[in-house]
């Protein structure tokens, strides 16, 4: 079995992180999104792994993935534009041949194994296995009817009235056979080649498709919430304590900290979770749980929790920021005067002063 993931597509809802970093990578607990989908990937044994590229960052994911760790042939698939998931798939078809394949969205993010999603595709042999979860407000997804033995009765689009709450989780398992469905279906209203009209256009053509339904908790980080909420949930489950950086006898480290070579914390309290990257100095600060902060930042007079900071960001005399994300390198910085709490996102290079 080979695996294509999806790491191409325009992250609008994501600006303007996403005007300099492809939406994959940006981080949660420090690690970029599409590391945590390549660990699924090679947990389960593909080796071969083809990955759909925008031509804008598509440099970025390659270097992203060149370390490589999980040792596996990496073959870069070049979308010139995101004309839907559907379309990536025929973007892909000479990469994925007659096999049967993963499909893997690179900014998605599960709470358990794939295994056993794989393990079911193996032993029932569908032509397509789709991974479905409850949600809450289901209008906003790919929306999927399943009949009471699990297979598939029809998939809708965002509906307005949704038949069920399971939405569509962006990991799928496909046959061969569904790049002739691919080839059957029409652009949709907002002109990209949907995968949800391709396995409805499967099931019309009599294709067997089942259903796996996730019990852990599924995480899409197309918008700022997301992305703050994903990095709350694998804060709260991955993070462990580990103290390889500087405390000065004037701090206080509470908790899952995990704070890397190099950083220094001086007259601060840390309240974990709470993950700190290489180089960076906390001073005179509190930070409190559910924070992350990348590489080379400079923290100094704050209060900060339940945040994303990204490498070199400097943030200064601010009495309180929370559920904010701050782009690589953007500066904010207060008077101290008038300062209350803020809620931000703020992009690369931005620089905000109070
Ligand atoms: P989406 O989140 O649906 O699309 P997007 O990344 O363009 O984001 P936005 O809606 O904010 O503009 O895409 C899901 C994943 O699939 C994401 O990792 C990007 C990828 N993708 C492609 O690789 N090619 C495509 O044509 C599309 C639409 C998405």
């Amino acid at each position: 079995m080979k695996a294509l993931v999806l790491a191409g597509g325009k992250g609008t809802r994501l600006r303007p992180l996403t005007y300099t970093m492809a939406k994959q990578l940006i981080p949660v607990a420090n690690r970029p999104i599409i590391h945590y989908v390549m660990d699924q990937i090679s947990k389960v044994g593909i080796k071969d792994v083809g990955v759909i590229i925008a031509p804008e960052t598509g440099h970025q994911i390659k270097e992203a993935l060149a370390e490589n760790p999980w040792e596996v042939n990496f073959s870069f698939i070049l979308q010139e534009e995101p004309m839907g998931l559907a379309h990536a798939v025929m973007v892909a078809r000479e990469f994925l041949e007659e096999e049967p394949f993963l499909m893997y969205l690179g900014d998605n993010l599960i709470g358990q194994t794939i295994k056993g999603f794989v393990d079911e595709f193996y032993s029932s042999r569908p032509d397509a296995l789709i991974l479905l979860k409850e949600v809450e407000d289901p209008r906003m997804f790919g929306v999927v009817e399943i009949n009471s033995d699990g297979s598939v009765k029809r998939l809708i689009e965002k509906p307005k009235e949704p038949p069920s709450n399971l939405a569509l989780v962006g990991i799928y398992l496909f046959s061969p056979l569904i790049h002739e469905a691919i080839a059957e279906i029409k652009p949709s209203f907002r002109g990209e080649l949907e995968i949800t009209d391709a396995i409805q256009k499967l099931l019309d053509k009599g294709g067997t498709v089942r259903s796996f339904i996730l019990k852990h908790w599924w995480l899409d980080t197309g918008k700022k919430d997301d992305l703050l909420e994903a990095n709350r949930v694998v804060l709260d489950e991955w993070i462990t304590r580990s103290l390889e950086g500087e405390v000065d006898k004037n701090s206080k480290v509470v908790g899952r900290v995990s704070l890397a070579k190099g950083a220094r914390i001086e007259r601060s309290t840390i309240r974990g979770p709470v993950v700190i990257g290489e180089g960076t100095v906390i001073k005179d600060s509190l930070i409190g749980p559910y924070t992350s902060i990348g590489k080379n930042c400079l923290i100094e007079g704050v209060t900060l929790e339940h945040s994303v900071i990204l490498d070199g960001a400097r943030l200064v005399n601010i009495e309180r920021l929370e559920d904010s994300v701050i782009g690589r390198k953007a500066v904010v910085a207060s008077s101290g005067r008038n300062a209350k709490a803020l809620r931000l996102m703020v992009g690369d290079d931005a620089e905000v002063l109070l």
